[in-house]
């Protein structure tokens, strides 16, 4: 069987990300079907997550797989010296996929390379995050009634946070243009403005963050800084309450904008943003079921005719 793993989200075309988003209506509309009966899903998770591994291991559960796996890699063989390799290898041979969340950047595309079975990228260090990609733009497909030209403000921690770089990156097909609001030591890293320029993605660069700047906004996608990715504690002191989102910052901003926030949030949003209809957060994790759903449907080869039939 081929490997359909999915790694990184510039594997997906235009065709394939409307397409995945069709089959994530589907589930949204019947979450529950017996698609994957007999079926063994693992998540291996290296590092902490909550929405990724829970959505991921309901959406296998509300399809009737089984759901093996570990949150901790310090009660696994990982802790006695076991490689990547041989722990992708050793599941491989129990489970017909891997979920698998990574502190270092690479190490899906490896396990991909060797693993028998698909992978599907759960996050790999501020590399890539392809299901939370699809969600989003799930969510931006649902709020916006479409993805084509939009603008969309990224803010916060645009250096280490991975989902800004996966949806920068989907967002390629759509004519979007870009606002990078960041300060100085977390800025959109140069690779990511040079695809941009490849792509001739327009963006801007603020380091101000008031309802002047955002005034235009259809998207606001709000990030953590990623205290985990720091070498230097006193950098992050510095920058951890950089920019925080607070409810009369939305006054002059369009109706149709939404507020996306991969999450967990710190205290980037305030919470006087909740009550407000244009915070769209916590029914943007919810799109995550719908949206993993179809992702591991997808690698198993259960096509969009699939899901439609089944009844
Ligand atoms: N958005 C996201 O990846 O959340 P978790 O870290 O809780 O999985």
């Amino acid at each position: 069987m081929k490997n359909r793993s999915l790694v990184a989200i510039e594997e997906y075309s235009k065709e394939k990300i409307l397409y995945m988003l069709e089959m994530a209506k589907e589930f949204e509309k019947r979450p529950n079907r017996k698609l994957l009966d007999s079926k063994i899903v693992a998540t291996l998770f290296f590092e902490p997550s909550t929405r990724t591994r829970l959505s991921f291991e309901t959406a296998a559960n509300r399809l009737g797989a089984k759901v093996i796996g570990f949150t901790d890699p310090k009660v696994t063989s990982s802790s006695k010296g076991e490689t990547l390799k041989d722990t992708i290898l050793m599941v491989s041979n129990y489970a017909d996929v891997i979920v698998m969340r990574h502190y270092l950047e690479g190490a899906a595309r490896y396990a991909s390379e060797i693993a028998p079975v698909p992978i599907v990228n759960a996050g790999d260090g501020a590399n890539q995050h392809p299901s939370q990609t699809m969600l989003d733009l799930y969510s931006i497909y649902k709020t916006q009634g479409t993805l084509e030209n939009l603008n969309i403000y990224m803010v916060g921690d645009l250096k280490y946070g991975r989902t800004v770089h996966s949806l920068l990156m989907a967002m390629r097909h759509f004519n979007p243009t870009f606002h990078f609001i960041a300060p100085d030591e977390l800025k959109m890293p140069d690779e990511y403005k040079l695809f941009c320029q490849k792509h001739n993605i327009k963006y801007f660069e603020h380091r101000e963050f008031n309802e002047n700047v955002i005034a235009d906004a259809d998207i606001l996608y709000m990030t953590r800084v990623q205290r985990e990715r720091f070498t230097d504690l006193m950098e992050y002191e510095r920058v951890k309450n950089v920019y925080i989102l607070h409810n009369d910052m939305l006054c002059k901003t369009k109706d149709n904008l939404r507020i996306l926030h991969p999450l967990p949030r710190v205290n980037e949003i305030s919470y006087d943003v909740d009550d407000n209809p244009k915070a769209y957060f916590i029914q943007q994790a919810q799109n995550g079921l719908y949206a993993r759903e179809a992702i591991i449907c997808d690698v198993l080869g259960i096509t969009l005719d699939d899901v439609r039939n089944d009844k």
